[in-house]
């Protein structure tokens, strides 16, 4: 079944219950995103980036955790939603190690995306700078895994749980969280099946194929 709703000011129909997320970015309108997997039911929302207003309520709300409904009527970028859209991406950059002259994802990054399409400065000065200072793991022969550029999105994690290997899952809490394997081994001594779908998920340069790095002896 189709609704009619509202996207700053411009009437779309759309089938009724779909992802609002989704149905902006299809319809043309960029929300700014990470952590939302279009074949995942329930979002994971963590990122806080996708933010938008809807009339009526009364907060604003992430756009990865509502269904459309006739008669929605949807702003994206009011002044409250791009402040909330500005906290978190600065809360995210806060430990992430900034350093895209030798960033594999150098121009194809998708913090560089956002920061680009919603005027963010990528070297905000919110929130004192935290160093991971966490070591690469280069030990997969096709694999380079960088947690200090993690953006603790999870697509990883449920790739990895879809291709059937759960090598990769959260751990811990709050703002120590990190993604890693099981006693946090190191990729090689897992049971990683060489799948790679990990590096096609990942939005910044934290898991990313070696032949990808300057120098890299192409097969
Ligand atoms: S992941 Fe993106 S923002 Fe971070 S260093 Fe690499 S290119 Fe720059
Ligand atoms: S390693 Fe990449 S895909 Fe995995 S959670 Fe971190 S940023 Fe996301
Ligand atoms: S995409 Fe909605 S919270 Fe991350």
């Amino acid at each position: 079944m189709l609704c009619t709703i509202i996207i700053e000011g411009k009437e779309i129909r759309v089938k009724s219950h779909s992802n609002l997320l989704w149905v902006s970015l299809d319809n043309g309108f960029f929300i700014p995103n990470l952590c939302s997997i279009m074949d995942k039911h329930q979002p994971y929302a963590s990122c806080r980036l996708c933010f938008v207003e809807i009339a009526g309520r009364p907060e604003p709300v992430t756009a990865c955790s509502e269904k459309v409904h006739d008669g929605m009527d949807i702003k994206l970028a009011s002044p409250k939603v791009t402040k909330l859209r500005q906290v978190a991406f600065d809360l995210l950059l806060s430990n992430h190690k900034l350093d895209c002259a030798h960033c594999v994802k150098n121009r194809n990054c998708e913090l560089q995306r956002i920061a680009r399409a919603e005027h963010f400065k990528l070297r905000g000065r919110r929130f004192n700078k935290i160093d991971l200072n966490l070591p690469p793991d280069d030990s997969h022969p096709l694999i380079n895994f960088d947690r200090n550029k993690c953006v603790l999105c999870g697509k990883c994690v449920w790739v990895c749980q879809k291709q059937g290997s759960s090598v990769l899952d959260f751990a811990y809490r709050g703002i120590k969280t990190i993604i890693s394997t099981f006693a946090d081994k190191p990729l090689s001594e897992t049971e990683c099946n060489s799948c790679l779908a990990c590096t096609s998920v990942c939005p910044v340069g934290a898991l990313y194929l070696k032949s990808l790095l300057p120098g890299a002896r192409a097969n």
